[in-house]
């Protein structure tokens, strides 16, 4: 499932590191929506200069990892963070996503680093509608059959998303809270039962009504671990920019012991 790490070190943006402006905070109004629909979008966390730097280090895994000639759809690569560092952990550093993420979780629980990204790209024209949400981390099985849950998912969005169908994450909202309930029922291993699943690697609960999430480049969207999620199409265009969005799956501090709390009590890491 991991592609191939990507060298972007490049000396034109591992200088411009401008620090997120100290305002941009999570506000109870914001947290309120994340924790009944799971999942919040922050407009205004990047500034010119910081969307400039994530855009360059795009461009540079995609200049050494290039899409196929003419391919039009999604496309994503898998930077992993080595014991040396990597760009993309200076940039999810320096743009404050923790700090920002940290006004989500449990004071008590600190966010723990993030080893590797996730570059999703979309490429229009595509017409695409999601046939069903997935979670991430179930599929390939794990080796000792503990599936690969998190806290919660950000991602910084380097393009423009205020309309529907530029390549927008589709969500099903409210789906942490079902799916929870459902996991408390029938017991958190039921996410390592593919057979139990589906259609599609998500638990069989009341999905609701999708929609897209959306919001200005700079944005930075937060999903709940066990939200009902997927890729959804880029309309176009052909000559519109392609979607560009950086995702890092964030785990609190202990996440790996309690598991099995985390998806059968939904809330449980996050603040009131
Ligand atoms: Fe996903």
């Amino acid at each position: 499932m991991h592609e191939a790490n990507a060298d972007t070190d490049s000396p034109a943006v591992a200088h411009a590191t401008v620090p997120t402006p100290v305002s941009v905070a999570v506000a109870p109004e914001q947290r309120r929506f994340f924790r009944e629909q799971g999942y919040v979008v922050i407009p205004g966390v990047l500034s010119d200069a910081q969307l400039a730097r994530g855009r360059a280090l795009v461009d540079a895994i995609l200049a050494d990892d290039p899409p196929p000639p003419g391919h039009l759809g999604n496309l994503a690569r898998w930077p992993r963070f080595g014991p040396d560092g990597h760009p993309l952990l200076d940039f999810y550093r320096d743009t404050g996503i923790a700090r920002l993420a940290a006004g989500l979780v449990r004071t008590d629980l600190p966010l723990q680093d993030p080893d590797f990204a996730q570059l999703a790209v979309t490429i229009p024209p595509w017409q695409h509608w999601p046939g069903g949400p997935h979670l991430d981390g179930l599929t390939p099985p794990a080796d000792d059959g503990v599936p690969g849950t998190f806290t919660l998912l950000a991602g910084v969005w380097l393009s423009d998303q205020s309309q529907f169908h530029q390549g927008n994450l589709w969500v099903w909202p409210g789906t942490h809270l079902r799916t929870g309930a459902y996991l408390a029922e029938h017991g958190a291993h039921a996410l390592a039962r593919p057979d139990e699943l589906g259609p599609g690697p998500y638990p069989p609960v009341d999905l609701g009504t999708p929609t897209q999430a959306t919001g200005p480049a700079g944005s930075v969207l937060f999903a709940h671990y066990l939200l009902a999620h997927n890729i959804g199409g880029h309309d176009g265009p052909e000559d519109a920019g392609w979607r560009r969005t950086l995702y890092y799956r964030l785990s609190a501090a202990g996440h790996r012991e309690r598991w099995t709390t985390a998806v059968t009590e939904p809330l449980h890491e996050f603040q009131l």
